[in-house]
């Protein structure tokens, strides 16, 4: 297939890009590299410089390109930011995505996969947490990614887009060639292994009074290669609509830490912070629907597996991309 990736310079977006190009898709990469990667993006891929906050410059791409799916990363993605920045957010993840969808349109371009969030869901009531689990987001970026879902919904009714929302959870872990590099970095593991390779003085546990087994917050860590596995099932699946993505299995940020002390053999310090601000205590995956319908498993489940992953990477690349 011809497959245009939004955001395809970027963590998610790169990896996947990888992935499709070694199961024989054409790839187009549509970016307009404010956080993404040249180096990133794979060699036999092309780039499009381009920015969806333009209806003209995406509109242009899907012209030239006539993908048959679109892969949809491009967003911004830091939850605190959004906090104080809500604007950025409804315009680049909203807008953006409205314009993309709108080119689709234009150009018969009727399948989409669309990068979507656990912080979709909030503070769950419940968890595991299931596809239909009342979506309540507690800041502007899982909002904005729920707004999309919804747009998106109304062109799978009226438009008949076959359009698929992966919820990814924790994202995390490497390629050989590819891994996590954000600047500003502000997810755990990236800030562990940043601080296992004396880049930082220690790691701030964000608050260890929660209502969890050891008091820090649990997440369901999803290795990368599984979640651009899970974008070729979506791809080649009819199935349409949310699909949780995660392991089911939850980790504390100290088990975090210690796995990463016991895989660097660093020290790695850490000292105990007051909370982080709009973060649940447990947000973990019931992913059997990504199972049954998509016949995908992840096959990274052991989180020092996960852990070990990125910190080779980090140590091939300990300033990251390009410096
Ligand atoms: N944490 C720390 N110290 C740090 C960084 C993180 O204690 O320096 C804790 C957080 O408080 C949280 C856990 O580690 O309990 C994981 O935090 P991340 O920032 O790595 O990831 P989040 O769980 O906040 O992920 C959220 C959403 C994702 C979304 C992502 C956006 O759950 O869906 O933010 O980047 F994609």
């Amino acid at each position: 297939m011809k497959v245009l990736v939004t955001g395809g310079a970027g963590y998610i977006g790169s990896i996947t890009g990888e992935l499709l190009l070694n199961e024989g898709h054409e790839v187009t990469v549509f970016d307009n590299l404010e956080y993404g990667h040249r180096d990133a993006i794979d060699p036999r891929a092309r780039l499009i410089e381009g920015d969806l906050r333009q209806p003209e410059s995406i509109l242009g791409a899907m012209r030239e390109v006539r993908p048959d799916a679109v892969m949809h990363f491009a967003a911004y993605a830091l939850v605190g930011e959004s906090m104080e920045k809500p604007e950025r957010y409804f315009r680049n993840n909203l807008v953006g995505g409205v314009n993309l969808a709108e080119a689709m349109l234009a150009c018969d371009v009727g399948r989409i996969v669309f990068s979507s969030t656990c912080a979709t869901y909030g503070q769950p009531d419940t968890v595991p947490i299931r596809e239909d689990t009342p979506q309540r987001p507690t800041n502007p970026y899982g909002e904005s990614k729920l707004m999309f879902e919804k747009v998106l919904g109304w062109y799978r009714e009226l438009h008949g887009m076959r359009a698929t929302y992966l919820r990814y959870f924790n994202a995390c872990g490497a390629t050989e060639r590819l891994g996590e590099d954000h600047t500003p970095e502000s997810h755990l593991i990236p800030i562990v292994l940043q601080t296992a390779l004396g880049q930082r003085a220690e790691v701030g546990i964000f608050g260890d009074d929660y209502d969890t087994p050891d008091g820090t917050c649990l997440r369901d860590y999803i290795h990368i290669v599984d979640l651009a596995r899970a974008h070729l099932c979506a791809l080649t699946s009819e199935a349409t609509g949310p699909f949780n993505l995660g392991t089911g299995s939850g980790f504390s940020v100290k088990e975090v830490v210690e796995t990463a002390r016991a895989v660097t053999g660093r020290p790695i310090p850490a000292r105990i912070l007051p909370r982080r601000p709009g973060d649940p205590a447990r947000l973990i995956a019931a992913a059997d629907k990504a199972r049954d319908v998509l016949k995908w498993t992840p096959s990274y489940t052991d989180l020092r597996a996960i852990v070990a992953s990125a910190w080779a990477w980090h140590q091939r690349h300990p300033h990251g991309y390009g410096r």
